[in-house]
């Protein structure tokens, strides 16, 4: 039988890294691929639900039936996700790996290399996930959290202080999970109940994922 557990629901999904510019060929990134954002799009598409992906810069193409906004800075993905959820979402879930800070200020003109050390000052970005779950009309809300040490202390907090549905954590300390692999290893936690999927290929945990908020949903 076809899966319909997310039939008639609209659901925004952010995924990929974002793109802070220093200076017109210079920007400050990390390693996400979009690959986990990518296949919890497929996942949430194939289980009957309306996708849309804000994605910034990835090497992926957009997953059939799923609708594509491409974003570069986490000014822009708060910006989209935000005009997204203004159209009436139910389920927002945020894969993309934000940069926390951007350059204070971009060089019109590329910087020239004439001094021994350089600094950047570096300003806070708006956060995406704590905007949209604060909203008097918050859609059902999913974070991921990228811990390295005392992950579930930290995802459980991250999911009170922010007020989420859910939280999904993965250990990126771990080898061939995490950023950029094909596969992941996570624990998710929701208020009352926890569960550990994987390691497995990012499709599976987003097949098994998607099912879980379906659930919470219910
Ligand atoms: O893209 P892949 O290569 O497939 O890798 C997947 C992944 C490792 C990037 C993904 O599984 C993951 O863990 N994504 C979250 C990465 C992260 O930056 O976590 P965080 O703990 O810094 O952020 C917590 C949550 O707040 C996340 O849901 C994040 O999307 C959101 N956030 C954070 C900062 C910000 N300015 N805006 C946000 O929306």
């Amino acid at each position: 039988a076809a899966n319909t557990r997310l039939a008639g629901r609209r659901v925004v999904i952010t995924a990929g890294p974002t793109r802070e510019p220093i200076d017109p060929v210079r920007y400050i990134t990390n390693h996400s691929s979009g690959k986990m954002g990518y296949a919890l799009a497929e996942a949430a598409r194939a289980a009957g639900a309306t996708v849309t992906l804000v994605s910034g810069p990835v090497n992926l193409a957009a997953p059939v039936g799923v609708d594509v906004v491409p974003v570069e800075t986490a000014e822009d993905m708060l910006q989209a996700a935000s005009a997204e959820v203004d159209r009436g979402a139910d389920l927002f879930i945020a894969t993309a790996a934000v940069a926390d800070y951007r350059p204070a200020s971009r060089a019109d003109q590329k910087m020239k290399k004439s001094r021994e050390s350089l600094s950047l000052d570096l300003v806070r970005n708006p956060d995406t996930l704590a905007a949209i779950a604060a909203r008097e009309d918050a859609p059902f809300t999913v974070g991921f959290a990228a811990e390295t040490t005392d992950v579930e202390h930290y995802a459980t907090d991250k999911m009170k202080r922010k007020k989420l549905g859910m939280i999904v954590a993965n250990d990126v300390s771990a080898p061939g999970i995490g950023f950029n692999s094909d596969d992941n290893a996570v624990t998710v936690f929701w208020p009352g109940g926890q569960q550990a999927i994987g390691p497995a290929a990012k499709r599976e945990i987003a097949a098994s994922l998607i099912g879980l908020i379906a659930d919470r949903m219910a």
